[in-house]
């Protein structure tokens, strides 16, 4: 099947010829005339198989046929929110290049930036907006967007958006939003009890799933090294003494593993850029583009980097450390074999993470291949003994003591003012047991 078959309006075949799609992937044969019918719809379909293009296509199409028969100013008539500012960009550069010969307008909002420029945008007129949902709520606060006019709403990673972490803040962009429009879920994940909770944004929907839910793609090579803790260091270092490896995204559990381990391969010559939540956004920014345009053979990642992000041939993804939830190891080692291209995805476990790998294979239903042939076997075999002995008593701990007030977490802000710290409610530090109650209807 071709594009043209699609019955998909000039404008948009023309894009799509200049970025030289033909042929549409399953996900978009089956989804892009569902949207077009005007439907709902909840789609999976594995990493890197298009799904972008599987909603920008249609939106833009159903946008630019409403706006033959409008006059006068431009609203916000669809809406994208993700769970990352690098992957709202990145969805708001699709919607511009799709649609660059439509007469549609896009525009992206995200935290960690000044607010200026995009008031400045918004105001101007946008049909599109692609969002975080944080820099979302402060808008619409403040009276800086309204989404009364919404006919399309997508949730991309739509699983991360609906979990604990993101939940609340979703409920409260649904809230504004007209309860008749076209509600669009896609990610590569959607575990059951996620599913169910989407009934309830969703109004009689069509159901896509090109492949079973959880699965990774084929062409991606897994393998795992077991490996003791201290040795991962060392063992990384010597899978980059191969300079075949072009590529490679390394993920950590925390943020601040990601330094360690980009200050370790500094000192060993490697150069690498790491990227996570403490960085600025520039920095985070900068690291990704030199990255994505093959500058920088290293990025150190958290999770920020495990959905959605393209990156054209990447050749290997290592998880240094293995993800607490099955999905996420889906989406990390998803950055690599994309678009149909091979890939290598390396596990490094060590015994204290036995449990999680086999709830992994668990979970994509495949037995990844151990690689027994390196310099750092596995010799612990002991868990790791957690020292539960009581802290000696801080100097925060103490002036708590004395004053109440002081035992909430304050941080300070970019103003010089103390602002009380938000919960932390991201689930993949928790698992993902929490039950959210998700009544909308
Ligand atoms: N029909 C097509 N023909 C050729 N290339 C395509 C086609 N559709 C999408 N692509 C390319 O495939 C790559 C992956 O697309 P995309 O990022 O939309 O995947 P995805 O399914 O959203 O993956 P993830 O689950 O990781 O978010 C992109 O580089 C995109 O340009
Ligand atoms: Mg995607």
């Amino acid at each position: 099947m071709q594009f043209k078959e699609l019955s998909i309006m000039p404008a948009i075949l023309t894009a799509l010829e200049k970025e030289n799609y033909s042929v549409p992937t399953p996900i978009q044969q089956e989804a892009i005339p569902a949207i077009l019918s005007g439907k709902d719809l909840l789609g999976c379909a594995q990493t890197g198989t298009g799904k972008t293009a599987a909603f920008a296509i249609p939106t833009l199409q159903l946008l630019s046929e409403d706006n033959m028969s409008q006059t006068g100013q431009r609203n916000i008539r669809a809406l994208i929110i993700t769970p990352t500012r690098e992957l709202a960009l990145q969805i708001y550069e699709s919607f511009c290049t799709y649609g660059k010969y439509t007469k549609l307008k896009s525009c992206v909002i995200f935290g960690g930036v000044s607010q200026k420029p995009q008031e400045e945008a918004l105001q101007k007129g946008v049909d599109i907006l692609v969002a975080t949902p944080g820099r979302l709520n402060d808008l619409i606060n403040q009276k800086v967007i309204s989404l009364k006019h919404i006919k399309i709403f997508i949730l991309d990673e739509a699983d991360r958006m609906l979990d604990m972490g993101f939940i609340q803040d979703v409920k409260k962009v649904i809230a504004k939003i007209p309860s008749k429009k076209q509600t669009l879920l896609f990610s590569a994940t959607m575990p059951p009890s996620i599913e169910k909770m989407s009934n309830a944004i969703l109004n009689d929907p069509v159901k896509i799933e090109i492949t079973p839910e959880s699965t990774t793609v084929n062409s991606i090579d897994q393998y795992v090294y077991y490996v003791d803790r201290e040795n991962k260091k060392d063992l990384l270092l010597h899978i980059l003494k191969d300079k075949s490896i072009s590529s490679v995204l390394v993920f950590t559990r925390t943020k601040h593993g990601a330094d360690r381990i980009m200050r370790q391969l500094s000192k060993s010559k490697i150069t690498a850029q790491a990227i996570h939540g403490d960085k600025s956004q520039n920095a985070r920014q900068n690291a990704l583009s030199n990255f994505k345009n093959k500058t920088l053979r290293v990025l150190v990642a958290t999770d920020i980097a495990a959905r959605g992000i393209d990156i054209d041939e990447l050749s290997h993804v290592i998880n240094y450390d293995l993800p607490n939830v099955p999905e996420t190891y889906v989406h990390r080692i998803g950055r690599t074999g994309r678009a149909g291209l091979g890939g290598v995805a390396i596990s490094f476990c060590d015994f204290d993470e036995k449990p999680l790998l086999f709830d992994i294979e668990k979970s994509i239903r495949k037995q990844i291949t151990e690689v027994k042939e390196h310099p750092y076997p596995l010799l612990n075999t002991t868990p790791t003994v957690k020292v539960t002995q009581p802290r000696r008593e801080s100097s925060k701990t103490a002036a708590s003591k004395k004053d109440p007030a002081a035992k909430k977490k304050v941080k300070m802000a970019a103003d010089g003012t103390l602002k009380e710290k938000k919960n932390n409610n991201n689930p993949y530090r928790q698992g993902r047991k929490g039950k959210v109650d998700f009544k909308l209807k």
